[in-house]
């Protein structure tokens, strides 16, 4: 670990300042929905984990804008997904968030369709059936990786799931994602628009004020940088310092260190990898939180956080993940204010837009990201 003393990191310059977004785009329902058909309704949005639905006919239910997809599993247990309307008059199939579909049929609380679990319509009650109507459910795109469950909202989707992930799904190669369980989740609402949620989490600038408590654990960070990368002068790994374990509230380990990761994974502490615009995955050493967001209206952002841990740490009578929970939840909630108290300011009658400074590189990226496909 380099003595971060005597490496201090250069001052970047109020010169090199760059526009942020307009003001209207965080305030504006109308580009709200605008970017639910840019963005949210053509980009993989994660759903839940395979193992909260993991029999035949177990469905989930799931909103994105004013879509309402149901995701169930066929008889031979695959996943398929579907618009939650009727092909006869567009009737609302399910209203439950969770169940289980009874002997195996999708059936319409209105007049009675019925379709099987990969959509097919089967029975009309009073009616003779044609199968040359073809009046299946709407299906939705959908995929499975590292037991998580991703679907797409597009006819057909420009990029497979993790084609665009940051860096990419291979980062998290040693980590047994997939088995791993749910063991804590948190959903809360923040009263902001969904891209400040994640200008904050693309950049440390912020770092130093308002997480201390993470600076003492990740020592760039009080640097205010997010990666090494952005200032390789300040010479500071982007890694945890010595003796912690995990992100944890004494810095310890709540569970065994995963088995498959390379020494310099356990001593960076923290492996991200980021899927826009919905989800965020961070891996410890010892356990992985992931945190989803979704658009409710411009001010609003619904987010939910999910602590996962291995099936043997949880089997452990002695197994209190209560450290780790805490201490997301803390950054959670200092990370929560900003947000919200930057989204308050932006109403202010003179402001037009904001100004981004070097440090804040990876929002200038994510900008760019954002008005090519608002703009396509
Ligand atoms: S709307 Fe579904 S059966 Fe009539
Ligand atoms: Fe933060």
């Amino acid at each position: 670990m380099e003595d971060e003393s005597s490496s201090k990191p250069k001052l970047f310059s109020l010169q090199d300042i760059q526009p942020s977004l307009l003001k209207r785009d965080y305030l504006d329902q109308s580009v709200m929905e605008a970017e639910l058909k840019a963005l949210w309704y053509t980009h993989w949005i994660y759903v839940c984990r395979e193992n909260k639905i993991p029999k035949p006919g177990d469905y989930s239910i799931v909103d994105i804008g004013n879509q309402r997809i149901i995701v169930t599993r066929n008889n031979e247990g695959e996943l398929r997904a579907f618009h939650n309307t009727c092909r006869h008059r567009g009737s609302e199939l399910c209203s439950q968030s969770l169940g289980n579909f009874k002997g195996g049929r999708i059936v319409c609380p209105y007049h009675k369709w019925s379709y099987d679990l990969d959509g097919n319509l089967k029975t009309t009650p009073f009616l003779e059936q044609d199968k040359s109507a073809n009046l299946g459910l709407y299906p939705v795109n959908n995929v499975a990786w590292g037991g998580n469950i991703y679907i797409n909202l597009a006819n057909k989707p420009a990029t497979a799931l993790g084609e665009n992930a940051d860096p990419s799904f291979t980062i998290l190669d040693n980590w047994p994602l997939s088995t791993l369980q749910l063991a804590h989740s948190h959903r809360y609402e923040l009263a902001c628009n969904w891209k400040i949620f994640w200008e904050n989490y693309l950049e440390c600038y912020h770092c130093p004020g308002i997480h201390p408590e993470l600076c003492k654990i990740v020592p760039l960070y009080k640097q205010n940088l997010a990666t090494d990368k952005i200032n390789p002068a300040a010479n500071i790994p982007d890694a945890v310092a010595k003796g912690v374990e995990s992100w944890t509230t004494d810095s310890k380990a709540v569970a065994p260190i995963f088995s498959g990761l390379s020494p310099e994974e356990i001593t960076i502490g923290h492996t991200y990898l980021t899927l826009l615009p919905n989800q965020f995955i961070a891996a410890h050493s010892d356990y992985v939180r992931q945190v989803s967001i979704k658009p409710l209206k411009a001010d609003t952002t619904e987010v939910t956080c999910e602590w996962l841990f291995s099936p043997k740490a949880m089997a452990d009578p002695a197994f209190d993940p209560q450290r780790a929970i805490d201490f997301g939840n803390l950054i959670l909630e200092q990370d929560a204010h900003v947000c919200e108290i930057n989204q308050r300011g932006l109403s202010a009658l003179p402001h037009k837009h904001g100004h981004l400074a070097p440090q804040e590189q990876d929002v200038i990226n994510f900008h760019q990201w954002y008005r090519q496909l608002m703009i396509a």
